[in-house]
């Protein structure tokens, strides 16, 4: 197959894909080309025997493995499975022997011997890493305390359609900048050679190693990254905003009352948005605490009396928002991970 003036398309089959760190900006690039090219196909129904869907994988299956909750990963793994005609098998938190009576060795050498790729989230990214050493199959990482590799193709592609080139753009993200998501987007952005502004008090700035990693990466990339404590300086001529919730899965009750102190500063609202560019767009990985329509956001106005947390209802709501588009596009670019690790584009 042949990509980007008819350059060979990187071979990327048999690769696990545990953080964007181990691809380099071109087979990012191809990732998100891909991704562009299964969502435009099955928007339009390609025609059987033409179509890069369906009879890719007849026969084959994928296991799922989730140690913390999903909607939209596990969706998106299910779909894009299907699409490409390939079986699923989804592993959840309980009713498995993963963690409690099986090491993840174990688990990486049964599942590798009946299944042609493994989905993991969880905790460590130690576990998906060693899930990978152990299986000789494809593993994806679908989520892991320190990053989020297949939401930053969704994002990347979601920035991509809003702007066509992402090169010198500027995207600030607001909140704890040292946790998955802040990391993945220091590293999204540093090798696609867009600019990072990481905007929350310091305690939250991300880990100076990574830090010094991407700075490197970002440099060769002619691009730079900011860390501020200063709203205004962090969001200045951004063309994206974003944020995560201020705890994560996994992170215990106690650490709501600290978060909330720390990071309200950072919530993204109107004023944010003000220092931005006009055109700036808003993204969320989601789930999303911007009203009270959930268990935890009512738990929260009880405790706390705040009824939106990391961004207000008016941002989520406003034209700036692309969250759903960005949701949609974790299918489409999740499936562009699957058929080309599992080699389906060479
Ligand atoms: N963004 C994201 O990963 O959502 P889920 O937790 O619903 O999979
Ligand atoms: N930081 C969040 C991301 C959820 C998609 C978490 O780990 O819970």
């Amino acid at each position: 197959m042949e990509w980007n003036d008819g350059k060979p398309a990187p071979d990327l089959s048999g690769r696990d894909f545990l953080k964007l760190l181990d691809f380099s900006t071109e087979e990012i690039l191809y990732l998100l080309n891909l991704a562009g090219r299964l969502k435009a196909e099955k928007k339009a129904g390609a025609a059987p025997g033409r179509s890069m869907h369906k009879t890719m994988f007849p026969g084959k299956n994928i296991a799922l493995i989730f140690e913390k909750n999903s909607t939209r990963t596990r969706c998106s793994f299910e779909v894009a499975a299907h699409d490409l005609g390939l079986g699923t098998t989804y592993l959840g938190p309980t009713g498995s022997q993963i963690g409690e009576k099986e090491s993840i060795e174990d688990t990486a050498r049964v599942l590798g011997s009946m299944y042609e790729g493994i989905e993991y989230r969880g905790f460590g990214q130690s576990i998906v890493e060693e899930l990978a050493e152990y299986a000789d199959v494809p593993v994806w990482n679908g989520l892991t305390n320190e990053f989020h590799p297949t939401q930053m193709l969704a994002d990347f592609l979601t920035v991509k359609e809003a702007f066509s080139e992402l090169r010198g753009r500027k995207l600030c993200f607001m909140g704890d900048a040292r946790y998955n998501m802040g990391n993945s987007y220091m590293v999204a952005c540093a090798k696609l050679g867009v600019d990072y502004a990481a905007c929350c008090p310091k305690e939250y700035f991300p880990d100076q190693e990574l830090q010094a990693r991407c700075r490197e990466i970002a440099s060769s990339n002619g691009s730079s990254i900011l860390l501020t404590e200063d709203v205004e300086e962090g969001c200045h001529e951004a063309d994206v905003i974003c944020t995560d919730v201020w705890v994560s899965m996994g992170e215990p009750d106690e650490v709501w009352e600290q978060r909330i102190h720390d990071l309200l500063p950072y919530q993204v609202n109107m004023r944010a948005l003000s220092f931005a560019r006009e055109g700036c767009i808003f993204l969320h990985c989601l789930p999303s605490f911007h009203d009270t329509k959930t268990g935890i956001g009512k738990k929260i106005e009880e405790r706390f009396g705040l009824k939106e947390m990391e961004v207000t209802d008016e941002v989520f709501e406003s034209s700036h928002s692309r969250v759903f588009a960005e949701a949609e596009n974790r299918m489409h670019t999740i499936k562009a991970v699957i058929y080309a690790t599992l080699g389906g584009a060479v």
